[in-house]
């Protein structure tokens, strides 16, 4: 299988992912050897005054595309962001859109609230047909109480990106159940490593892919592993068939259980 992964800290020295180069070429021998052909690199961009400052991330950028050639490993590399949300993108930075296509972004919120600001910015984004990729909505406290937010950033034309940690349980069994809810009710548009370091969030996909198939089928996971994600580096069209899930809080014990049940667990 040839995965396509949309988000990884690969990059060294720059935020909490890879911190040496040791640890950022076993993290893509790792990816290279799990199926993933192509990677792209999403340091954390926190501010305006990081934007400013892409020439380092390309320095290091263009390091690893010499490092990885050396090494002659099979997984091609392209260059993006992770932006933190704020409400004035500079959208001719070379970083802020994936591959510099200037049509997808990668953006992620505080994981304890959503700003007000960012229906806005998001609606002034699409006007100028720069698509917000959410980075691991699953994750958020906001969208963990009620799901059907999630629907709301896509119903506005924002994608969604899950990661793979996420369905495997990495970030607890409500992380685990609201990124289930999330697929279920076809909103995932991706599904992404979001790759830190070697042990605990590592450059993988196969396991996650797996997950996928046997849940939802093969012709869903190739979607959100190879298909979705080559189509965003491109910039070309994505589209999804949203359900709203049911509106309100869940019941964290009910949602727990309805996990269990999903996973094939009876409780
Ligand atoms: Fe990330």
């Amino acid at each position: 299988m040839s995965f396509i992964d949309l988000h990884a800290h690969l990059l060294p020295h720059w935020d909490d992912g890879s911190d040496s180069w040791k640890t950022t070429m076993e993290m893509l021998r790792q990816g290279a050897a799990d199926g993933i052909s192509q990677v792209v690199c999403t340091p954390h961009v926190m501010s305006k005054k990081d934007l400013d400052e892409e020439s380092t991330i390309i320095k290091l950028y263009n390091e690893l595309l010499q490092r990885a050639a050396a090494e002659h490993l099979d997984i091609r590399l392209h260059l993006g962001a992770e932006l933190f949300i704020q409400p004035d993108i500079d959208f001719s930075r070379r970083i802020a859109t994936y591959g510099g296509n200037r049509r997808y972004f990668l953006v992620e919120f505080p994981m304890n609230l959503i700003p007000d600001f960012v229906a806005k910015t998001f609606f002034d984004c699409l006007l100028e047909e720069h698509i917000p990729v959410v980075a691991h909505p699953e994750r958020y406290a906001r969208i963990l109480a009620d799901s059907s937010k999630a629907f709301d950033f896509v119903e506005r034309g924002a994608l969604l990106q899950i990661n793979a940690g996420s369905l495997l349980g990495t970030f607890g069994q409500n992380v685990r159940a609201t990124a289930i809810t999330l697929l279920d009710h076809q909103l995932a548009a991706v599904v992404s490593s979001d790759a830190h370091d070697v042990k605990m969030r590592p450059l993988k996909l196969k396991a996650a892919f797996q997950f996928v198939c046997d849940r939802w089928g093969s012709e869903q996971a190739q979607r959100l592993f190879v298909d979705n994600p080559r189509r965003i580096l491109a910039g070309e069209e994505v589209t999804v068939e949203p359900i709203r899930p049911a509106e309100g809080p869940q019941d964290a014990t009910e949602k727990f259980k309805s996990l269990l049940r999903k996973v094939g667990i009876k409780k």
